[in-house]
């Protein structure tokens, strides 16, 4: 499938899907979207502790790579697990604008290192946060009660809709620990209903720029 970079509305690059017309983030601001919907709803609920973090499509590193800036703000230790049955490629990865559009420029090296660190292995980026990438399809993504919070950042349920399944939802209420919170950009009443079928307790919250909403699920 051709595979496009393109520059979102906040000067932020993404990559597209040229088939699907789908883009790995919003077209309205990736920074802005990653920022909104990961950070200001997910992380920003954990301050002072250790916690583990669950991304549901590793993708392009962006929400690795804020997690681990705003880490440091909130004083967490993190151990970050990102799944991804189709990494991107390193020609595609030298193309995204994000340390310069983040002003990043000090975390550079750790950037480069979640993309060349070797997968099925847990690397130190740095003394506290650890990066596992994990080559292999969500559906088989088997871990119990290992996870505080999951970044849910699939392709949108118009291209994959096997994706925000009952199916999905219920391996990610068992991933995660009592408690324990899933993002995601997405704000549909059947992916909502999907959640709330599994047990979880759903928000419905402000969305990023361009979406009226996005959804919390909480296992209680
Ligand atoms: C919307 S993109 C977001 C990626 C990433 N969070 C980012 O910020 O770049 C979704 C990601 O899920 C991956 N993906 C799609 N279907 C998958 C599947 N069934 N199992 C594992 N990964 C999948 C894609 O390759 C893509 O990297």
């Amino acid at each position: 499938m051709e595979r496009k970079i393109i520059t979102t509305s906040d000067g932020s690059t993404t990559i597209q899907i040229v088939d699907w017309n789908e883009q790995y983030h919003s077209i309205h601001g990736a920074i802005q979207e990653a920022y909104h919907v990961f950070i200001k709803k997910g992380l920003s609920l954990y301050k002072d502790r250790a916690m583990a973090i669950l991304e549901i499509g590793f993708g392009t590193g962006l929400n690795a790579l804020i997690t681990y800036i705003e880490a440091q703000n909130f004083n967490l230790k993190i151990d970050y697990t990102g799944v991804e049955a189709y990494p991107v490629s390193p020609e595609e990865i030298k193309q995204l604008n994000y340390i310069a559009q983040l002003e990043a420029q000090k975390f550079q090296e750790e950037f480069d290192k979640m993309h060349t660190s070797e997968w099925e292995k847990s690397i130190a980026i740095s003394s506290t946060f650890s990066l596992l990438k994990q080559q292999k399809d969500f559906m088989q993504i088997t871990d119990k009660a290992a996870y505080d919070l999951i970044y849910f950042d699939a392709f949108g349920a118009r291209v994959q809709p096997e994706l925000w399944t009952e199916e999905i939802f219920k391996i990610m209420y068992a991933a995660l620990n009592n408690n324990g919170v899933l993002v995601t950009y997405a704000a549909k009443g059947s992916v909502r209903r999907a959640m709330l079928a599994v047990g979880f307790e759903v928000e419905r919250l402000d969305g990023p720029p361009g979406k009226r909403e996005m959804l919390r699920a909480t296992k209680k």
